[in-house]
C-alpha cells in the first residue's frame, strides 16, 4: 500500500508543478493584460485635450491629475498638496479662493456635479487663467460613489476675445454719440426757425430717433459688461421712495397721456443700492407699462417693506404675456411674437435683461406676472441696509 502511494504521489507531482506553471503564467499574462489596460486608461487622461483630475475614493483618497491639468496649475492640482503648499489656487471668477467645499471635484465626490461653470486658476506669479469646468460622480453598477472626475478647459482666447468685442462695442456706443449731438442741435434749431407743422413734426421724429438710438447703444454696452462680467454698482444708502416717487414723477412728464400712480409704504427703511442703476430699472419697467400696456388704465407702482427686504412692483392692465413666455423675457433679445408687442413696436429686447442682471448683482431678485387680458406685474426686491433686528 505505501509503495502505491509512494508511486502515486510521484505521478502527481510533475502534474501538480505543471497546473501552478499554468496558472503563474495565466496569472502573468493577466498582470500584463490588467498593466496594458492602466496604461491605456491613463494614457487617455494624459492625452484628453482638456485637462483632467480624477478622484479616486477607494480605500483612501487619491488624485490623479494629467499633464494638462498640472501645465494649467503651474504644478500640482491644488487638491493634490497640502493648503499652505499649493502653488495653484482655484477661485471664483474675480479671484476669491473656493473653500475646500466649493472645489468642484470635491462637491462631485458628493454627488453635486456642475457643467461648464467658469473658474480661475490663480497661479503663484499672481497671473490666472480661467477655465470652464464639468464634473461629476464616478460610481459603479450599484450606484456607490467611488470618486469624481472634472475637466478643465482653458478658456483664455474667449475670455479675450470677450473683452476686445466690449472694447470695439464701447468705442462703437461712443462714436456713435458724438455724431447724434450734431443731430439733435441741428433738430432744435430746425424747429426754432420755423413754426409750420410739418417741421415740426420732422423735428420731433429726428429727436426721438436720436433717443432710440442712444438708448440702444447704452443697452448693448451694458449688456456686454454684464456678460463680461463688468458691471460695477456704486452702492450707497438710498431712499427709494423719494426715488420712485422722483421717477413717477418724471413719467408724468414724458408721457402725460399715460398716468402712472404710486402707493408707497409709510416706513421704508434705506437701501444700500446703485441709485442710477435702480432708476434705470424703474425707468425701464415703467416705460414697458407704458409701451405694452392698455393707455386707458393707469401704471400703479407700489413700494413694500418686507422682513429684511423691500420690494417694487409695477403693474399696468393689458393683453399681458402667456404664463410660459414669462420666465423667457430676462433673457437678451427676448420679445415677444404675439401679443402686444407684436405690433411693431421699437425695443431691442434688452431691457429686461438688463433689469435682472442689475437687481440681482444688487442680492436681490426681479419676477413676473401676468393675467393675459387683465393685468401684468413687474416685481423686483432689494435687500436692506441693515437686516431688522431680533427674530
Ligand atoms: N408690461 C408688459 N406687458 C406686456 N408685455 C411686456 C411688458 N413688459 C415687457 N413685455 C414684453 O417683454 C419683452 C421684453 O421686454 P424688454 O424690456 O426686455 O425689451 P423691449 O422693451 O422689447 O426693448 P428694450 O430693450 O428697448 O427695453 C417686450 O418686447 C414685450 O414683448
Ligand atoms: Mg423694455
Amino acid at each position: 500500500v505505501a509503495a502505491a502511494a509512494s508511486a502515486g504521489a510521484a505521478e502527481a507531482e510533475p502534474r501538480a508543478e505543471a497546473l501552478l506553471r499554468d496558472a503563474q503564467a495565466a496569472l502573468h499574462e493577466a498582470n500584463a493584460r490588467l498593466a496594458a489596460e492602466q496604461q491605456w486608461l491613463r494614457s487617455i487622461i494624459e492625452d484628453f485635450p482638456v485637462a483632467i483630475a480624477v478622484f479616486d475614493e477607494r480605500g483612501g483618497r487619491s488624485l490623479l491629475a494629467s499633464r494638462r491639468c498640472e501645465q494649467l496649475c503651474d504644478g500640482p492640482h491644488p487638491l493634490a498638496t497640502p493648503r499652505s503648499d499649493r502653488r495653484a489656487l482655484l477661485c471664483a471668477p474675480g479671484g476669491r479662493p473656493l473653500l475646500h467645499h466649493e472645489m468642484p471635484l470635491v462637491r462631485a465626490a458628493r454627488g453635486q456635479g456642475m457643467t461648464c461653470e467658469e473658474l480661475w486658476f490663480r497661479r503663484g506669479d499672481g497671473s490666472h487663467i480661467p477655465v470652464v469646468v464639468s464634473a461629476g460622480p464616478v460610481r459603479d453598477d450599484q450606484g456607490t460613489i467611488l470618486g469624481a472626475i472634472a475637466s478643465y478647459e482653458d478658456v483664455t482666447h474667449f475670455t479675450e476675445r470677450e473683452r476686445l468685442r466690449e472694447e470695439w462695442l464701447s468705442i462703437v456706443a461712443h462714436d456713435l454719440r458724438q455724431p447724434l449731438t450734431a443731430i439733435t442741435a441741428c433738430a432744435g434749431m430746425l424747429s426754432r426757425r420755423s413754426e409750420a407743422a410739418d417741421i415740426q413734426g420732422w423735428s420731433r421724429k429726428i429727436l426721438a430717433s436720436v433717443q432710440r438710438i442712444e438708448r440702444m447703444a447704452e443697452e448693448l454696452l451694458d449688456a456686454s459688461k454684464l456678460e463680461a462680467r463688468r458691471f460695477s454698482l456704486d452702492r450707497l444708502p438710498m431712499d427709494l421712495r423719494a426715488q420712485l416717487r422722483a421717477a413717477v414723477d418724471l413719467a408724468n412728464m414724458e408721457r402725460p397721456e399715460r398716468a402712472v400712480v404710486l402707493a408707497a409704504d409709510e416706513d421704508v427703511p434705506l437701501v444700500d443700492a446703485d441709485a442710477a442703476r435702480v432708476d434705470q430699472v424703474v425707468g425701464n419697467l415703467l416705460l414697458n407699462a407704458a409701451k405694452y400696456g392698455d393707455p386707458r388704465a393707469p401704471t400703479r407702482v407700489t413700494l413694500s417693506r418686507r422682513e429684511a427686504e423691500v420690494e417694487v412692483a409695477i403693474e399696468n392692465r393689458g393683453p399681458g404675456i402667456h404664463p410660459d413666455e414669462l420666465p423667457k423675457l430676462f433673457q437678451r433679445f427676448q420679445r415677444l411674437t404675439s401679443g402686444p408687442s407684436r405690433r411693431n413696436l421699437p425695443g431691442t429686447g434688452l431691457g429686461l435683461y438688463i433689469c435682472k442682471g442689475i437687481i440681482e448683482a444688487h442680492g436681490g431678485r426681479i419676477w413676473a406676472r401676468s393675467e393675459p387680458d387683465e393685468t401684468t406685474s413687474f416685481h423686483f426686491t432689494l435687500p436692506l441696509s441693515e437686516p431688522p433686528r431680533g427674530g
